[in-house]
């Protein structure tokens, strides 16, 4: 496995196989990776016959009073990882070689961007909008894989692709849960014993809350018990529990019988944490 740092270096290693006409898969993290990095690599791996993985930790993607500065930082054992999962190619750029000074183009999504997480972070799907056609536009891969844990983010990303028409197909991967349900996440590590214990209420709340409506129970009526369910188990805040269509994330056209998604994002001490599910509405 090889690491670069540097967008020519990235250019000039999938260029090789380009040229012997194999495919490329892209698994874009931004370290500190756990059992799902691992599980997109895998996937990855099954859809090309080289899996590049890039580890950036995007200034841009955080706003000012959030973790960036916390957020953990373990490039060693990730390299490790990602060599026994199989990729070949790590681009782990410093931050000036992906913004050098003067850079002033970002990428605005909107449709999918708009509430839910959009609304509470403003400027997040800017961010992540922008390094992605980055990192697409650097890699130029056949397929970039993504987790379903930030449903958003795929559904964003999706949409960026297919508007900027860069040939790339965009692949979601169910979420990887721990054994009690909780989603793998890079800062569950920020949880304490009493919060981790509560954390998989957020999970089984959304679970409960989809089972209902699917069996035809009003829609209002059971976010509201998943949120009070979820404010009992020990979280301070619900920011949001609602229910989405499940391809565009349009909150006007969930229809009956159409794939939709519950999603929500709660605050359990200093942590925020998001998780969503599907259903058939
Ligand atoms: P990061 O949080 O490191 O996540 C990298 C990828 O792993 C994302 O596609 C994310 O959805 C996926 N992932 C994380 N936890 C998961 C879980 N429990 N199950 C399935 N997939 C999971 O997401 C980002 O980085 C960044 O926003 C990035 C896309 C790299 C852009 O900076």
């Amino acid at each position: 496995m090889k690491t670069v740092r540097t967008v020519a270096a990235l250019r000039a290693a999938v260029q090789q196989w380009r040229e012997a006409r194999s495919s490329v898969a892209l698994v874009p993290t931004m370290g500190a990776l756990h059992a799902a990095h691992a599980a997109l690599v895998d996937d990855a791996r099954t859809r090309a016959d080289h899996v590049v993985a890039s580890i950036f930790v995007n200034p841009r993607q955080f706003g000012d009073d959030e973790d960036l500065a916390e957020y953990p930082r373990t490039e060693e054992a990730d390299l490790r990882q990602l060599r026994e999962g199989g990729v070949e190619l790590v681009f782990a750029p410093p931050v000036d070689e992906m913004y050098p000074d003067g850079a002033a183009t970002s990428v605005v999504v909107t449709g999918p961007a708009e509430g839910l997480c959009g609304a509470a972070r403003p400027g997040h799907f800017v961010g992540v909008a922008t390094v992605v056609t980055k990192l697409f536009l650097q890699c130029l891969p056949d397929v970039a894989v993504f987790g379903e844990k930030d449903y958003q983010q795929l559904k964003v990303i999706e949409r960026m692709a297919r508007d900027l028409d860069i040939p790339v197909e965009v692949v979601g991967v169910p979420t990887v849960r721990e054994v009690d349900g909780l989603a793998c996440s890079s800062r569950n590590g920020y949880l304490d014993p009493d919060e981790r214990a509560s954390a998989p209420a957020l999970y089984r709340e959304l679970q409960t809350a989809a089972r209902r409506i699917t069996d035809g129970s009003d829609v209002l009526a059971a976010v509201t018990d998943a949120s009070q369910a979820i404010l009992r188990a020990g979280f301070q805040e619900v920011e949001y529990v609602e229910l989405r269509r499940a391809d565009t994330l349009d909150p006007a056209l969930v229809r009956k019988g159409t794939p939709a998604r519950l999603l929500a994002a709660a605050q359990l001490g200093t942590t925020r944490l998001i998780d969503n599910v599907g259903l058939i509405f």
